[in-house]
């Protein structure tokens, strides 16, 4: 497993964070994290998962029942005063005020954090140049467009010079094109002051691309830490996929690839077939045979090197879309009882 040695130098710090919100929602479960300084550290799960919670508990907007966060030094419970002036938050839905423009959005932050006067101005200008929202500056908000509202989501979060950055799902709903435009500045950002940016995403190409270390975080806590490249390596040689033409007896897929020795981790779902192979190219021509023989049909093979999904498969036993969907859902549910609930309080 990749290191535990990188801390002397962290900015933010997470030990054995635990939080359970009313009727028993178990959001974290003993999470630990440690971003050192300078790095843009990705915190990837699936919906449900904890990554807002963690994010709120590290900007001081909620307490952990038990457990520690400091960032930059600093204990977010016994000094959250001082933490909040040294952190940006981009929330994962945005808080910008739509019925004012970008300008008076930036201007009314900064005046939050103390500035005013020319100085003020200048940081002003300077962002909405930075995020490319200049010549939008005198536009509401509610007319712009997802990319835009967040690109000034961000740029908010940065009016005071914050030494932390949390981004929580800052490009989530955006399409590719915006989604990329704002991790551009993101990336200029690290590049630049050599800040440091925890983000969360539930994208695993997003943090496999940004994020220099990153944490898998599964039902509240870390399963695995590393550079998308430790993670990915963990696994050995390449994946294979391989789509049946109807549904099989998982047992006999496994039984007939059982004595093929460099073939692992054999996964039958429906009508697909997944498994780990030494050299995929090498392995092919013998899980076909011994499929053939055992009667089993297929409709393609594929095979590809190691990827982030595979590596949370790995970690939690789980393929990562189906866990996210899972969660949506869930939540759906959840959002869908509530307003039952309230319909039917109103109607009594
Ligand atoms: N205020 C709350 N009250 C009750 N339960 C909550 C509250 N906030 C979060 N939860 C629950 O805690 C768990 C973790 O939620 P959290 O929002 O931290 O996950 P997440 O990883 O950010 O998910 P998403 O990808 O959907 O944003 C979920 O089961 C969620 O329903
Ligand atoms: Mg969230």
């Amino acid at each position: 497993m990749p290191d535990e040695t990188r801390s002397e130098d962290a900015a933010i710090v997470a030990r054995g964070l635990k939080k359970t919100y009313r009727g028993d929602v178990v959001a974290l479960d003993g999470l630990d994290l440690e971003v050192p300084a300078g790095m843009c550290y990705g915190l990837v799960g699936p919906n449900g998962s904890g990554k807002t919670t963690t994010v709120k508990i590290m900007t001081t907007l909620t307490t952990a029942d038990d457990g520690q966060a400091v960032v930059s030094g600093i204990d977010v419970k016994a000094d959250p005063d001082r933490v909040r002036k040294m952190i940006g938050v981009v929330d994962q839905r945005s808080t910008a005020d739509l019925t004012a423009t970008a300008r008076e959005n930036l201007t009314l932050q900064g005046r939050v954090y103390g500035l005013k006067g020319p100085e003020l101005k200048t940081r002003v200008s300077e962002l909405l140049e930075q995020f490319g929202l200049s010549k939008d500056a005198k536009r509401l908000v509610k007319g712009f467009s997802g990319g835009m509202t967040r690109r000034l989501d961000v740029a908010l979060g940065l009016v005071h010079r914050p030494h932390v950055l949390f981004l929580d799902e800052p490009s989530t709903g955006l399409d590719p094109e915006a989604r990329h435009a704002l991790w551009e500045e993101i990336d200029r950002l690290v590049q630049g002051q050599r800040m440091t940016i925890l983000f969360t995403t539930h994208y695993l190409e997003e943090a496999e691309r940004y994020g220099e270390l990153i944490s898998i975080i599964d039902s509240g806590h870390v399963v695995a830490t590393g550079t998308p490249d430790e993670l990915k390596s963990t696994l050995q040689g390449d994946a294979l996929f391989v789509e049946l033409a109807g549904a099989v007896d998982p047992d006999l897929v496994k039984r007939s690839l059982a004595g093929i020795e460099d073939v692992s981790d054999v996964v039958v779902e429906d009508r697909r077939l997944r498994a780990r192979a030494d050299v995929g190219a090498r392995a092919v021509p013998r899980v076909l045979s011994e499929l053939e023989s055992a009667g089993i049909q297929i409709d393609s093979v594929t095979v590809s090197r190691s990827s982030l999904d595979d590596a949370y498969l790995l970690y939690t036993g789980r393929r990562f879309a189906e866990v996210d969907q899972a969660g949506e859902e869930a939540a759906a549910a959840g959002a869908g009882a509530k307003r039952a609930k309230k319909e039917g309080g109103e109607g009594r």
